[in-house]
């Protein structure tokens, strides 16, 4: 299964993509702000990617790849919570390529998936209190702040704060109304192996 937006490719993880799985994410300033370790080795690559290659219905595990260009430049995933219908997962995109929008794509067809093809409630994320940035994404796509709650960061070696959010369909409709209405978005979920 694979989401297709303006500008990239939401698949299944590859063998062929440890390079760009460790260049992404073997770097502080990406893993201080998830529950990854640092540094992160090719062995780490390997093993996240023998074990999440394969999505199933409660587990959705995405390469964000360059449409066109074979190149990942990120990773995002929903696991679903079937008994409440909620969904949970992060995202983080290589710091070579932030700011250009990347993320703030892939959280609008991640929620879109969520919503439309999963029929799933909500979505339930968070962000450690340091990091701005994850917060403005968010809160452009309508999530709110619903509490707090303590985690721990490898890569910090400490616990953190984690403000918790979370995104309803109808928060989700409204906001893209309000922040993207002038954007004519591209979404598909193609179930071929067309860029694979
Ligand atoms: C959070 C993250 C996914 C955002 O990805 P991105 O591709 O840079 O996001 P976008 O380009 O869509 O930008 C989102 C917003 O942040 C702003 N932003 C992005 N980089 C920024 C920077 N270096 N400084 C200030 N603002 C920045 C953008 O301007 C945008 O706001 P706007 O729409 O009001 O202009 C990315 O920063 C990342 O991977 N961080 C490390 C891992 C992480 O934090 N994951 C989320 C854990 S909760």
């Amino acid at each position: 299964m694979i989401i297709e937006t303006d500008r990239l490719i939401l698949r299944e993880w590859k063998m062929s993509d440890i390079e760009d799985n460790v260049e992404g994410l073997n770097n502080f300033n990406v893993t201080k702000n998830l529950t990854v370790k640092f540094p992160y080795t090719k062995q780490d690559a390997i093993c996240f990617i023998e074990k999440h290659r394969n999505n199933d219905e409660e587990n959705y595990y995405f390469a964000i790849q360059l449409k066109n260009e074979n190149k990942v430049i990120g990773g995002t995933a929903i696991l679903v919570d079937k008994h409440n219908m909620i969904g949970k997962g992060g995202i983080w995109i290589n710091e070579k390529y932030l700011g250009k929008g990347y993320g703030t794509e892939v959280w609008i067809a991640r929620a879109k998936f969520a919503f439309e093809n999963l029929s799933l409630k909500k979505l339930q994320n968070g962000y450690f209190e340091f990091n701005e940035i994850s917060w403005k994404m968010q809160k452009k796509v309508g999530y709110k702040i619903v509490g707090e709650k303590t985690n721990f960061s490898k890569a910090l070696n400490q616990k953190v704060k984690e403000i918790v959010t979370e995104l309803t369909k109808s928060e989700f409709n409204k906001a893209l109304e309000k922040n993207f209405k002038q954007i004519n978005f591209t979404f598909k979920v193609l179930e071929d192996n067309k860029y694979s």
